[in-house]
């Protein structure tokens, strides 16, 4: 048995207004109450502020859905890990894939990306994820463990510890179409065997490697229970506290 965190995540995407961010976090609140898995919510940026100073004290984190990899300077409408840090924020996804498909976010931003966050502390949630013409063609594989290699070129065994991975594949994304829990175990112990190739077998033991795409109320156990699956990073369902409760109820 290892001892890695389960970890569930919610990406609220480009919903709720900050008014409606402090209605749902209240209900995300009590829905998370007693959880037995670390809790987390990723909300637009002008919703941080308030969503930090309403989960203060509570055992739900706040997180970002991106940042800028420079620390300050002439990037027009961008958040630095500082300014994120200084909020409460405690985690930052980096790379999803409509960040890479819409913003033409890169595997090399990706990296630079990381590193910001980690030294500020903060703790990434790396998406990667393989298109459903990759995995038809037969190179998901390839792909995937590409992405992990350029992302954490710069991160040091030391780190990694602080590092979550989220294996998101594209085609289950807003879809309801989920991959099966063995399409999803088997990709998840992929990224695992990669880190164990790029460090070593206890640091690849140790880092907690989610899963995301159409995650519900309905199918979060099955995929929850897979041996390399730590967790989820939900979109649609965690817009709704019920669901996203009953997610963190079958997280054990
Ligand atoms: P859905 O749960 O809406 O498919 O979104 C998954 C996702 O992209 C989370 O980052």
């Amino acid at each position: 048995m290892s001892n890695r965190k389960t970890i569930i995540a919610g990406n609220w995407k480009m919903n709720k207004t900050p008014k409606e961010a402090e209605a749902l976090l209240g209900d995300v609140l009590n829905v998370a109450k007693g959880a037995a898995c670390e809790v987390v919510v990723c909300t637009p940026y002008v919703d941080l502020p308030c969503a930090c100073a309403v989960a203060k004290g509570s055992n739900v984190n706040v997180g970002a859905q991106n940042l800028h990899f420079k620390a300050s300077g002439a990037y027009t409408g961008e958040i630095s890990a500082a300014m994120l840090q200084e909020l409460g924020v405690g985690y930052v996804i980096i790379g999803h894939s409509e960040r890479r498909e819409y913003f033409a976010e890169t595997d090399a931003t990706v990296a630079l990306k990381i590193g910001a966050a980690l030294a500020a502390g903060l703790t990434p949630i790396l998406c990667v994820g393989e298109s459903l013409e990759q995995r038809e063609q037969g190179i998901m594989g390839e792909h995937i463990r590409t992405q992990i290699k350029i992302a954490l070129a710069d991160v040091a065994a030391a780190d990694m510890g602080k590092v979550v991975v989220a294996y998101e594949p594209i085609w289950a994304i807003g879809t309801g179409k989920t991959a099966t829990s063995e399409q999803a175990q088997e990709v998840c112990k992929l990224i695992r065997d990669t880190l164990a190739e790029l460090y070593d077998d206890a640091t690849a033991q140790s880092v907690s490697i989610l899963y995301g795409g159409s995650m519900n109320a309905k199918n979060a156990a099955e995929l929850l229970a897979q041996p390399d699956i730590d967790g989820g990073l939900i979109g649609g369902a965690s817009l709704k506290a019920e669901d996203f409760g009953k997610i963190i109820a079958a997280a054990k």
